[in-house]
């Protein structure tokens, strides 16, 4: 292993694309489901993994506002594979002092695993070491638009004036206000897409694309793409 040093603490904030869970099921001849089971065995190890590089925040794509085409036998397992999840972990989470957030459409996820979500974000709601932040029925557009809706709507009302919108207000108005946005995304699985992916704030991260499938992803995988990122030059439009 490298010098865990140098890696330590560069990205502030890692966003993934958890993709390929299907693939991976389909190669050892199993059930579509039975890769996302897997999926949520890695979730667990880049939580532990976060800590160990000093990455504050960890958001993972979970849900798509497109997931919602898959068949609802799917559907259904991923939303009670998140509820176990969360119900396995919830006093990791606390012991690590890790809070947890959700962006997206939070009114659309089913109520059985809204509850669970709603209660373990209130019980880490004062966790200071680090942040999770599921993406939840969550599509960029979505969230950008839900946020032209709540402008216009402080407008009408006198809260602000058209004339002090700026990029730090309208930031202010999205799902990720209060977080900085991501240093790094990662994709696994090989695909070149952002798929709806925090589309603001994503606009001067770093991507990394792994053919590695998510249930394979290991802690090799996340030192490369740390590594990578450290050897980036980041210009953000300068020279
Ligand atoms: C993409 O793989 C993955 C998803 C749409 C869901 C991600 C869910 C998990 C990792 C498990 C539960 C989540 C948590 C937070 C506990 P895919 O199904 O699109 O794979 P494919 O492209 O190979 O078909």
């Amino acid at each position: 292993m490298d010098n865990l040093a140098d890696i330590k603490g560069a990205v502030k904030h890692l966003a993934i694309i958890m993709d390929g869970n299907g693939r991976w099921a389909k190669l050892k001849g199993l059930k579509r489901t039975e890769g996302h089971k897997e999926g949520a065995k890695t979730v667990r190890k880049i939580i532990d993994l976060s800590g160990k590089y000093g990455i504050k925040y960890l958001t993972l794509y979970a849900f798509s506002t497109e997931n919602w085409r898959r068949p609802s036998s799917e559907i259904t397992v991923l939303m009670s594979l998140l509820k176990e999840f969360l119900e396995l972990n919830r006093r990791t989470l606390i012991e690590k002092d890790v809070k947890l957030k959700v962006i997206g459409k939070k009114e659309d996820i089913p109520a059985v695993t809204r509850t669970v979500l709603q209660s373990v974000i209130n019980e880490t709601k004062n966790n200071k070491s680090g942040q999770l932040i599921l993406a939840l029925c969550y599509g960029g557009r979505e969230e950008i638009t839900h946020a032209v809706r709540e402008v216009a709507e402080d407008v009408k009302n006198g809260k602000i004036k058209t004339k002090n919108i700026d990029e730090k207000l309208f930031s202010s108005y999205l799902y990720t206000s209060e977080i900085p946005d991501p240093d790094l995304m990662i994709r696994t699985s090989g695909e070149f897409r952002i798929s709806n992916f925090l589309l603001w704030q994503l606009s001067y991260s770093e991507f990394w694309i792994t053919d590695t499938l998510w249930p394979d992803f290991d802690e090799s995988d996340l030192v490369e793409a740390l590594k990578s990122f450290k050897n980036r030059k980041r210009r953000y439009g300068g020279v």
